[in-house]
């Protein structure tokens, strides 16, 4: 379905999940855009509940302390009517697989996998360096030290990403347009 084709309003919430880069935000921010509804980005919604960057939070007080406000920050969300860009990592909850899992269960909400391969998403993690202290934390990653991380971690998320999602859309050969449409396209 063409992104630009005229759309039913938005009837609940619709979560974008997927591995860091596979396009959450951007995709996300285009289609609420197209649909005239709201966008929640929860990387958003957490930096401004720790009042500091993620790479900060995680730097001072560490993954849990992060992943606790993220589970709020989630919770919350499932009472709002807007695209959701999750963070990457909100599957390694199991709490949080829950809230995801409850929601689409009860028709309430859809959840969308944005998937990619590793090299895809390598590519576009290193466009953004020093964000994601997950995969470069403590130091900049060549290209191919990137992809093996990302290989890494995928490998331990690609079945929770399948487990919550209600539609999986493939990413790696589309464009920007492309993915809007096909998430458009599962929303009817
Ligand atoms: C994370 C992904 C990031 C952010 C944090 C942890 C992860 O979000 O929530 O750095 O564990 O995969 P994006 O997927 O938006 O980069």
């Amino acid at each position: 379905m063409p992104a630009t084709m005229l759309m039913k309003p938005l009837s609940r919430p619709v979560f974008l999940i997927g591995f860091m880069g596979c396009g959450k935000s951007s995709v996300g921010r285009f289609v609420a855009r197209r649909l005239k509804a709201p966008f929640v980005d929860l990387d958003t919604c957490i930096e401004e509940h720790a009042g500091m960057s993620i790479a900060k939070l995680f730097a001072t007080q560490g993954e849990d302390a992060f992943r606790c406000i993220e589970t709020q920050v989630l919770a919350k969300s499932a009472r709002q009517i807007a695209i959701i860009a999750t963070g990457g990592g909100v599957v390694t909850r199991e709490q949080n697989r829950a809230i995801l899992k409850q929601a689409s269960q009860a028709g309430a909400a859809s959840v969308v996998y944005l998937r990619a391969r590793p090299e895809t998403l390598a590519t576009r993690i290193r466009r953004q360096p020093g964000v994601r202290p997950l995969i470069d934390g403590q130091s900049t990653l060549n290209h191919a030290q990137t992809a093996a991380r990302v290989q890494e971690l995928l490998a331990a998320r690609a079945p929770l990403y399948e487990e919550c999602a209600d539609s999986i859309i493939d990413t790696d050969n589309c464009s920007f347009d492309e993915i809007a449409g096909l998430i458009l396209s599962t929303l009817n």
